[in-house]
């Protein structure tokens, strides 16, 4: 029997799995490790805690397996990071995450000088402050000592691929939310890195997301012993992995992650974007173009709620009031570290409305979690313009397991939800990733076919339809009201 692992390299955490040749999900672990917040806005991770504490979890992963069954390994990652290496391969700085804010002004010289029109052209997109690009310039500017080292610039798992391989290297579903690719041709863009006197030679070569990089380098395998030498694929961003690992590569499909921020990933039959470019055109592990709608933050106004402000983790208990039918007047915009999509504004930030003197914690909580689903809905809604037809939306992510959650992702987006078996998302994505390379699978389609079974199937419930329409479109409005006074210009 061979196996295949499947890294998932998030924010918070790293995950291990091992998927047997014959669709098996043997073990699944994983570690979590800090995210630095120097300063408002900022969001930075140091890349070697990503190579220990991957090191460490296959440790445990292969602890009591049979080690010489490995064959093949592939990571999905956190996107957007910006990791700078020097001519050596040393890192230079710590990376700089996906929800770093920081760099408002690169973006708004990138939509306003620059121009939308044209970085739409060339990449497909606009300028937003998580994606690569700005960071860069942000860089530039601010530390030119660090930019002037410069000989390499990769994301997140592309360099932990490189520390597991040492070949450098990237593939589009990542490459696509740098704003330097090109996702209509699918390579890096020439014109925006001329534009900026940006080296080509910065960039590593592009692969696709199945395809092998390189083999795991000697001394992991002597250190695991892994006789067989395993290859690794190129990988996947975070979000195309876990829809591939949710059964998500079809048209017509849609996949939702309830995880840190949350997204909406939508596969087309076709190369589009959406003429405001809210939502992003990237691209799918099978190389097909897809949209992305990312919130900020989605499991985290949970977490920061019921763990940060109520100082309870019994997740359970707060939000059994969400199941109790009684409705809140209270409206939360969940803007905890400002908003991609679809508004594109850092300086938005959490807002409760509408409480009494009789407003209750359960209300609390139920507005919490209704705003991070109505903040879903606007992503929604913006596929909806284009008439993209959405039959089937899957969950994967760590809310998904909540069942309230569920029924409320059906209830306010107006559409039937189902949840697969196996919710690991990316981890699993990557692990098929690296099974279709090492020839369990004839195609992407197949792989994720077999694997992604359903578990529930939710129908939204009609005696709330018209409480969240209602409610949908006082909280739409609360932004727009609110959108001069987050800027400082009201
Ligand atoms: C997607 C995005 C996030 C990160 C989180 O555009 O920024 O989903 O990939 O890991």
């Amino acid at each position: 029997m061979k196996y295949y692992i499947g890294i998932d390299l998030g924010t918070s955490a790293v995950k291990l799995l091992l998927l047997s040749e014959t669709g098996t999900i043997r073990k699944a672990v994983s570690e979590s490790y800090p995210v630095s917040y120097p300063y408002t806005g900022w969001s930075e991770q140091d890349p070697e805690l990503w190579v220990i504490h991957t090191l460490r979890v296959m440790e445990r992963l292969l602890d009591g397996e049979d080690r010489s069954a490995i064959y093949g390994i592939s990571a999905a990652g956190q996107m957007h990071g910006l990791v700078l290496l020097d001519q050596m391969g040393t890192v230079l700085r710590p990376a700089i995450l996906w929800n770093d804010s920081r760099s408002v002004a690169e973006t708004d010289y990138l939509n306003t000088v620059i121009g939308k029109e044209t970085l739409s052209a060339h990449t497909g997109n606009i300028a937003f402050p998580g994606f690569t690009l700005p960071k860069l310039l942000w860089v530039k500017e601010n530390e030119p000592e660090i930019y002037a080292r410069v000989a390499t610039v990769l994301l997140p798992k592309d360099y932990l691929v490189y520390r597991l391989t040492g070949v450098l290297g990237s593939e589009p579903s990542d490459a696509c939310g740098t704003l330097y690719y090109d996702v209509k041709h699918q390579c890096w863009s020439k014109q925006i890195l001329e534009l900026f006197d940006i080296p080509m030679s910065w960039m590593p070569p592009l692969r696709k997301s199945d395809e092998i990089v390189g083999q795991l380098l000697d001394t992991y395998c002597l250190r695991f012993g892994l006789s067989n030498h395993p290859f690794v694929t190129a990988g996947a961003g975070d979000n195309a992995g876990a829809a591939l690992g949710s059964g998500v590569l079809e048209p017509g499909t849609c996949n939702i992650s309830l995880g840190t921020s949350g997204t909406v990933l939508i596969p087309c039959d076709s190369y589009k974007t959406d003429p405001q470019n809210a939502l992003h055109t990237f691209v799918h592990t099978d190389g097909a173009c897809m949209l992305l709608g990312c919130i900020l933050s989605a499991a985290s106004c949970g977490q920061w709620w019921i763990e940060d402000i109520l100082g309870t983790k019994d997740y359970v208990e707060e939000l059994a009031f969400l199941s109790d039918k009684e409705e809140s007047g209270v409206l939360f915009l969940p803007y905890l570290m400002g908003e991609r999509s679809p508004h594109n504004d850092p300086n938005a930030r959490g807002v409760f409305v509408g409480m009494s003197r009789n407003t209750s914690r359960g209300e609390l909580t139920r507005a919490v979690y209704e705003g991070v689903t109505f903040a879903l809905r606007d992503c929604i809604e913006v596929a909806r313009k284009m008439n993209i037809p959405l039959t089937r939306v899957r969950l994967c992510g760590g809310g998904a397991v909540s069942q309230v959650w569920q029924q409320m992702t059906a209830d306010i987006l107006g559409v039937t939800v189902e949840v697969p078996m196996e919710i690991q998302g990316p981890s699993l994505g990557a692990a098929l990733l690296a099974a279709k390379a090492g020839g369990v699978f004839p195609s992407l389609a197949l792989a994720t076919e077999k694997m992604a079974t359903t578990k529930a199937v939710l129908t939204p419930n009609q005696a709330m339809a018209s409480y969240y329409e209602e409610k949908y479109q006082r909280f739409q409005k609360l932004y727009q009201v609110l959108r001069l006074f987050f800027s400082n210009k009201s």
